[in-house]
């Protein structure tokens, strides 16, 4: 079976071309780097000892998916490809509406257009909003997203179930990914964000290395155990084979919504001292305001997942604090290192 990975070559996508490859998927990749490196399909072929072909190219550009789907009889296509930094969406609104949303819609066209109606889309637990109970099941109400990010994920899963409601021969996969931390175990892949990280697991990383004096912690006030936030931090691995089990499994037309989490919420403290037990070294952090926008706590119900395509997450919060110390450490700088 071969698969079209849009943004195949960003931090999600290269986690799951490996795993792909390695159940024996053919793989196609089109990304435009916008937030990548071309290395990181370089060392997807290195970790498999598989072929990728690679477009270098836009999902808005139709005449490159006319191009790519002549080439290739694609199966499946899984799409990453879009902006994802919740901040800067709130500045630039207009560039995430328009390669989120016109981006999903030119690849359905010709999606459709060339015969090919399954789609796995990475959708977040951001579209649950401020979650009102928890765990978060699938059936947990959506919307009331708080930035244009999050907005444009809930459109997209809305506009994706339109499209199966049109036409029953879709089948539409909403992946809602919990907070994806870690990289491969050979060190080879993993997370690049450029300039100061947004998140917290890589800022963590930068302050380990030594590229950032401190870690702040954002809140230590929330309804909380210790008072910081609690996330549902999902190995990224574990979170590229749920994609290879909804390929595996899912053999009907319909729309499928799973969370892809753990179910377990960590706080920013504990983050913090599993990080510290991974790089053998107390971190300096202090507290801070909150940050504008976060919520206290997130983490899902993944039952569903496991029930009906077999997968769960395996790897916990050490494997994931490890792996991503042993990528900071072969790579300082990223890619460009
Ligand atoms: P990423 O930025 O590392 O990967 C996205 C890739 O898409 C990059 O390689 C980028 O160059 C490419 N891209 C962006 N716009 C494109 C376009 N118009 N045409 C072609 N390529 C394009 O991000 P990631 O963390 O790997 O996230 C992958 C997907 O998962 C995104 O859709 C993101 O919104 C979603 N997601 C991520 C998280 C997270 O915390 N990382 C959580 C929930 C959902
Ligand atoms: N945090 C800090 N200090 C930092 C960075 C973050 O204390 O320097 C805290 C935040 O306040 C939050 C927790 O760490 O309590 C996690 O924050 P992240 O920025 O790592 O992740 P978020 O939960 O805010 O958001 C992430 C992605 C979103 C995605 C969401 C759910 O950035 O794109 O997970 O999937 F939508």
């Amino acid at each position: 079976m071969k698969i079209l990975v849009t943004g195949g070559a960003g931090y999600i996508g290269s986690h799951t071309c490996v795993e792909l490859l390695e159940k024996g998927y053919e793989v196609v990749v089109i990304d435009n780097f916008d937030n990548s490196s071309p290395k990181s399909i370089e060392r997807v072929k290195k970790i498999t000892g598989k072929p990728v072909t690679l477009y270098e190219g836009d999902v808005r550009d139709g005449a490159l998916l006319d191009k790519i789907f002549t080439q290739h009889k694609i199966d499946w296509v899984i799409h990453f490809a879009g902006l994802k930094a919740v901040g800067e969406s709130c500045a630039k609104p207009i560039e995430y509406y328009n390669n989120n949303l016109y981006g999903t819609l030119v690849l359905t066209d010709h999606m459709r257009k060339h015969g090919c109606k399954k789609i796995v889309f990475s959708s977040s637990a951001t579209v649950y909003g401020d979650p009102e109970v928890l765990p978060l099941t699938e059936k947990c109400k959506t919307g009331g997203t708080t930035n244009p990010y999050g907005t444009s994920k809930y459109f997209q899963e809305i506009m994706l179930e339109d499209i199966y409601k049109s036409d029953n021969e879709w089948t539409v996969v909403l992946l809602r990914y919990f907070n994806p931390v870690g990289a491969h175990e050979s060190g080879l892949i993993g997370e690049d964000p450029q300039g100061i990280p947004n998140n917290l697991t890589p800022f963590i990383a930068k302050v380990a290395i030594g590229a950032l004096p401190e870690v702040g912690v954002f809140g230590n006030d929330y309804p909380t155990p210790d008072g910081t936030g609690v996330r549902d931090y999902i190995h990224v691995v574990d979170l590229a084979k749920g994609h290879v089990a909804a390929l595996d499994k899912i053999k009907n037309a319909g729309v499928y919504t799973y969370n892809l989490g753990t179910g377990v919420g960590y706080s920013v403290l504990d983050v913090i001292k599993a990080f510290n037990k991974a790089c053998g070294r107390e971190l300096p952090y202090s507290i801070k305001p909150r940050r504008a926008g976060d919520i206290a706590a997130c983490y899902a119900d993944a039952s569903k997942a496991k029930k009906e395509l077999g997968w769960e997450a395996k790897l916990g919060i050490d494997e994931m604090c490890a792996s991503l110390w042993k990528w900071q450490q072969m790579n300082p700088k990223g890619y460009n290192g």
